[in-house]
This record gives C-alpha cells, sequence and structure tokens, in this order.
C-alpha cells in the first residue's frame, strides 16, 4: 500500500444499436423516469461507438498503470451473444499483459432474471460470478448481484452468495485484511442503505442481508455500476460508489473509469471521463 485500482463498467457492446431502434415515445417513456436516452439521427448497426469507447478506456488503464482492472457488469448487451463477447475480448487483449483484469457479473451478462442456464454461460465466458481476491493486505469479494435482484428461477443460487459472502468477509477480517471492498454490478442504494425499492439498487429484503453482513465486517466500499451515471452515497463509513458507462451514458456524466487509490486510512477515488481526443 497504497496502490491504485482501475473500476470499469458497462462496455455493454451492442446497447448503442439496441437503443437507436427505440421510438420518440419510448426514450420519452425512459427520460420520465430519469434514465437519459437521446433519440439517434439513424439506426445503428453494429458496435463502432463500442469499440471506441472501451478501446479508450483500456488505453486510460495503460497509460494509468493500474495494479488491476476491474469491469463490474455489463460487458454485452445481449445474453450470451459471441460477436460482442469477441469484439470485447480483442479489445480486451491490447490491455497490458502485467494488468490482471477482474469481471463482474452484470443484469444483460446473466438476463434480468438468472437462469442456471445463463450462469453457467456467463461461467464458461468470463469464470466464476462469485469469488474473491487479495491485494496488498485488502480483500475483493465479487458477487453477482444479478441473482441478488431477482432469484426467483435460481433461489439456492441466492443461499449460496449468501453463505459465501458472509464466510469469505469473516475470513478476510480474521486473516487482518486493511480494506474489505465488495464489486457488484447493481448499486445497493442510491441515497440511504433503509430506502426503499428502487429502478436500478438491489431490493431492501436482499440488500438489508447484504449490508448486514458488510456492516459485521466492517466492510469499506461498495463499488457497482449499472446506473450508466456517477452516484456516491455512504453508509457510516462504508462508501457506496457507483461508476458511470464506458459505454453509452444515461444521465449527465460522461462515459469515463475510475482510477481508486487504497491506503492504509482511506479509499479516495476520480472519475476520468473518456474525452473525444483533440481534433
Ligand atoms: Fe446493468
Amino acid at each position: 500500500m497504497p496502490f491504485n485500482f482501475i473500476q470499469m463498467s458497462d462496455p455493454q457492446f451492442g446497447m448503442y444499436a439496441s437503443v437507436s431502434s427505440y421510438s420518440e415515445e419510448e426514450v420519452e417513456e425512459r427520460r420520465q423516469r430519469g434514465i437519459l436516452m437521446r433519440k439517434a439521427s439513424e439506426p445503428i448497426i453494429g458496435f463502432a461507438d463500442e469499440t471506441r469507447l472501451y478501446t479508450r478506456a483500456i488505453d486510460k488503464a495503460n497509460s494509468l498503470k493500474p495494479d488491476f482492472v476491474v469491469v463490474c457488469g455489463d460487458m454485452i448487451h445481449h445474453t450470451g451473444d459471441d460477436a460482442e463477447i469477441a469484439e470485447l475480448f480483442r479489445i480486451t487483449d491490447m490491455l497490458d499483459e502485467s494488468i490482471p483484469i477482474h469481471w463482474v457479473s452484470g443484469n444483460h451478462d446473466v438476463g434480468e432474471s438468472p437462469t442456471s442456464e445463463s450462469i453457467a454461460l456467463y461461467r464458461q465466458k468470463f469464470g466464476a460470478d462469485n469469488y474473491s481476491f487479495d491485494h496488498a493486505d485488502c480483500h475483493f469479494t465479487v458477487i453477482n448481484s444479478s441473482v441478488a435482484s431477482d432469484p426467483s428461477n435460481v433461489p439456492n443460487e441466492w443461499d449460496r452468495i449468501v453463505q459465501f459472502l458472509g464466510d469469505d468477509l469473516a475470513a478476510a477480517r480474521r486473516a487482518g485484511a486493511q480494506h474489505l471492498v465488495l464489486l457488484v454490478h447493481h448499486p445497493l442504494f442510491n441515497e440511504r442503505a433503509d430506502e426503499g425499492e428502487g429502478y436500478f439498487t438491489i431490493p431492501p429484503e436482499r440488500r438489508d442481508v447484504i449490508m448486514g453482513i458488510l456492516r459485521d465486517n466492517e466492510a469499506s466500499a461498495v463499488f457497482a455500476g449499472h446506473m450508466h451515471r456517477n452516484n456516491y452515497a455512504n453508509d457510516g463509513k462504508l462508501l457506496m460508489i457507483t461508476t458511470g458507462a464506458v459505454g453509452y451514458p444515461l444521465g449527465s456524466d460522461p462515459s469515463g473509469v475510475r482510477l481508486v487509490t487504497v491506503d492504509e486510512s482511506a479509499i479516495t477515488h476520480r472519475y476520468y471521463p473518456l474525452a473525444e481526443p483533440p481534433m
């Protein structure tokens, strides 16, 4: 310590084309809910926008030289789409080979209501969806928050996550980790841990279970994505940091990545927009 890592989220290959097919009414209906989509001037085919933005995100990582990169979900838009995954991995290969990359599953990667089949396909393509790793006396835990969002098809997966999270954080605490950090796709909450149901957040019933484990083990921070805009909140000393998209923005924050600095006393962070290069 100290060390840096980069958090990215939602490169979401395929989203620009998908959104470009929305009607004026569909765009307006989402804007009413605070989801700031823009009517495309013409239909988009392919994923040139995602390629440009994710390439810039990887370039940014190569220049900032973090200890590792984490991508907090929605790597692709259409669950299991081979072309989207191939393009994601083609660009990921440009990341300096000394920088490890960790994947977190998002709702577009495993489906809004994950099934054992969609989770199995994800594991085949990206590896485990629930796992942890250590770096410089800090412990990072990744869970499949789409299961926490809707476990109806896979109740056993939710039970496994609760068991895993409790055991994993307690073991890291016993081992003397300086910081415990949770990496997820869905934010746990927007403003307060006791707020009601929200469009983007984990429902209170299961949020409370996760929060209980985080509080019991004095976790330092949760990093999430999914909202395609930045949002910052806390629960006592626990930071709840939601990071805007590498891909299509749904708020006023531009596409970007977050550089996080960890030292013994604090976790600090800064959002780097993926600005257009000078003409
Ligand atoms: Fe998402």
